[in-house]
């Protein structure tokens, strides 16, 4: 810790028997605060272990396929399976702040702009499951295979055509 802030804690004990009250330095190093979160997990295993299994859920459980028997229905049919890809959708929201925290977000520019996207189409997407809103969970799922590509087309651009062959 700089010597500075060592003094400005010591002042504000002496200070703060006196008055109510004293705020902490207001700029911490960026390192200080990395180390309160635990960023072991590289991004593409963030990718592979927690959103890229809950997304699959969301993308397989909206629209209808072609089968045998004609025109299938994916989408939930009954409240449990509605609250379970609301769940889904819900590690989607959160997979948005783990990719922002400090020791992964790749920048402070663009890479915050999609994370924050991804809790976006993640909230959508919980807020339409849990009015069991087809059309609406199905624009959410698109919502977020927009986030996906967009942020694979700057950061990492081969991603894109694994990503496609998954969302299909
Ligand atoms: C904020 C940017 C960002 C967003 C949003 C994002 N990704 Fe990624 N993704 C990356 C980056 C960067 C990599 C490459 C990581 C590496 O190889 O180090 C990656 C890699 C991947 C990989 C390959 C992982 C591996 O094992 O190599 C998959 C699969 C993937 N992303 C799925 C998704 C899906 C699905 C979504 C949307 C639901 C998504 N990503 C949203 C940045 C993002």
């Amino acid at each position: 810790m700089p010597v500075d802030s060592t003094r400005l804690i010591f002042l504000c004990f002496l200070v703060g028997t006196i008055l109510s009250g004293c705020s902490a330095p207001e700029t911490e190093s960026s390192t200080e605060v990395e180390a309160n979160y635990n960023v072991d997990l590289d991004v593409a295993n963030l990718m592979s272990l927690v959103l890229e299994p809950a997304s699959d859920i969301l993308w397989d459980s909206g629209g209808w396929v072609l089968d045998a028997y004609g025109y299938e229905e994916l989408y939930p049919t009954t409240d449990d399976g509605w609250d379970f890809v609301r769940a889904q959708a819900a590690i989607v929201v959160e997979a948005g702040n783990m990719l922002a925290l400090p020791g992964r977000a790749e920048d402070d520019d663009a890479w915050m702009i999609y994370s924050e996207g991804l809790s976006r189409a993640g909230i959508m997407a919980m807020e339409a499951a849990q009015a069991q809103d087809k059309e609406a969970f199905f624009q959410a799922g698109g919502q977020l295979y927009s986030v996906c590509t967009a942020c694979h087309q700057s950061y990492s651009p081969d991603i894109n055509n694994r990503v496609e062959n998954i969302a299909d």
